[in-house]
């Protein structure tokens, strides 16, 4: 049995990733401020598991979390590319600041890795696709800015300070459990309540931008995969389908899962938007032995079936 500590852990991903260490019968701890995640999430291995609410930009207050564990998945952040153009000074201190002690914290404790919870959004507009991680990154938000940074530092303590370091650039994550009452909650999310609700979806924009939506399944089982594979130390790998859809697609296959003829509203596109996004995996299939697991209409029928239950 290995010690795992997974900061960001009541999140939407964090939750799925628990669940399956409990189900390997690891041993976790969660360090989690409970800003964005909820203690819910958690409700079916909250006997399992060690939480701890502590909130990552107090360095003082998290090493004590750090004794005695192996493995640190590095989950917590602000998650949302709007909410770092609305207050990019919160997102900073939590994004960058955060992770930095989490490093400081991990190294001092001795842990073996620290995964990362990179983004693609790191890749901006960059004209080639699908993405490779040695295209020069183009951050258009403060969030892409912050989690650019945060894989800088943990390059910098992975070849200097003697903690080995991954970053995997999750793609646009999606699935049960991703709020569906924020406003800064994923696209899928938003659209799928607006359908559960008999409302018209928004798109931001003309609808043609396209993301590599990677249902929640794929992420855990990189992430996982990423604290133990020797390839990996020191890496920065992209988690996607190697697949994409636009907006406008996403809306026909909803429409033929619902049996419906939504016609969404359209507004205006959101600042700090990239336009296209598409994973090549083929480091994290050779690093990892990533390859994933659950399609994209397979996942976006799981995700619909636990927003209809949740939604009541
Ligand atoms: P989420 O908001 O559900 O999870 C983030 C978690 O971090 C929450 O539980 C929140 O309470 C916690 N947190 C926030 N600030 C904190 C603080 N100061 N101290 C301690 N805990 C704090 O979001 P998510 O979608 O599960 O994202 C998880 C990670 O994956 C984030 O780092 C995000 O940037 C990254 N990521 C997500 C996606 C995606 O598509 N969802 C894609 C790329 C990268
Ligand atoms: C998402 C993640 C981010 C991650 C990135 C990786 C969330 C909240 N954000 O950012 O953490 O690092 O993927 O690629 O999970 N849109 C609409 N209507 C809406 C909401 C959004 O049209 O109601 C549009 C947006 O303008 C954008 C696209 O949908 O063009 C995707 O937006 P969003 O789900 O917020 O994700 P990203 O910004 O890609």
């Amino acid at each position: 049995m290995a010690h795992y500590l997974v900061t960001g852990g009541a999140g939407f991903i964090g939750s799925h990733i628990i669940e399956e260490l409990v189900h390997r019968g690891e041993s976790v701890r969660i360090l989690d401020n409970l800003a964005t995640g909820r203690e819910v999430n958690l409700a079916a291995v909250r006997s399992k598991i060690d939480f701890r609410k502590a909130d990552i930009r107090e360095l003082d207050s998290i090493r004590p979390l750090f004794a005695g564990v192996d493995y640190v998945i590095h989950l917590a952040a602000l998650a949302s590319v709007a909410r770092s153009m609305e207050d990019p000074v919160e997102t900073t201190q939590v994004n960058l600041g955060g992770t930095v002690h989490v490093l400081l914290a991990a190294r001092d404790a001795k842990v073996k890795r620290v995964v990362i919870a990179a983004t693609a959004a790191a890749y901006g507009n960059d004209p080639a696709l699908p993405r490779v991680e040695t295209q020069p990154p183009q951050p258009l938000s403060p969030y892409a800015v912050t989690k650019l940074a945060g894989e800088y530092y943990g390059r910098i303590f992975n070849d200097n300070f003697g903690l080995e370091t991954v970053s995997l650039r999750f793609f646009n994550i999606f699935g049960p459990r991703q709020d569906p009452k924020s406003p800064y909650t994923g696209v899928l999310s938003k659209f799928i309540v607006a359908y559960l609700r008999g409302a018209m979806p928004v798109i931001f924009g003309d609808g043609e931008q396209s993301r590599d939506f990677t249902y929640v399944a794929n992420v855990v089982d990189a992430s996982l995969r990423a604290c133990t594979a020797p390839a990996a130390a020191g890496k920065i790998l992209n988690v996607g389908t190697g697949k994409s859809a636009t907006l406008n697609q996403t809306i026909t296959i909803l429409n033929g899962i619902f049996a419906k003829q939504v016609k969404p509203q359209y507004g205006p596109p959101r600042a700090g938007d990239v336009k296209h996004s598409t994973a090549d995996i083929s480091l994290a299939r050779a690093a990892l032995g990533y390859e994933p697991l659950v399609s994209f209409e397979d996942g976006l029928r799981r995700t619909v079936d636990w927003l209809r239950k949740d939604l009541g």
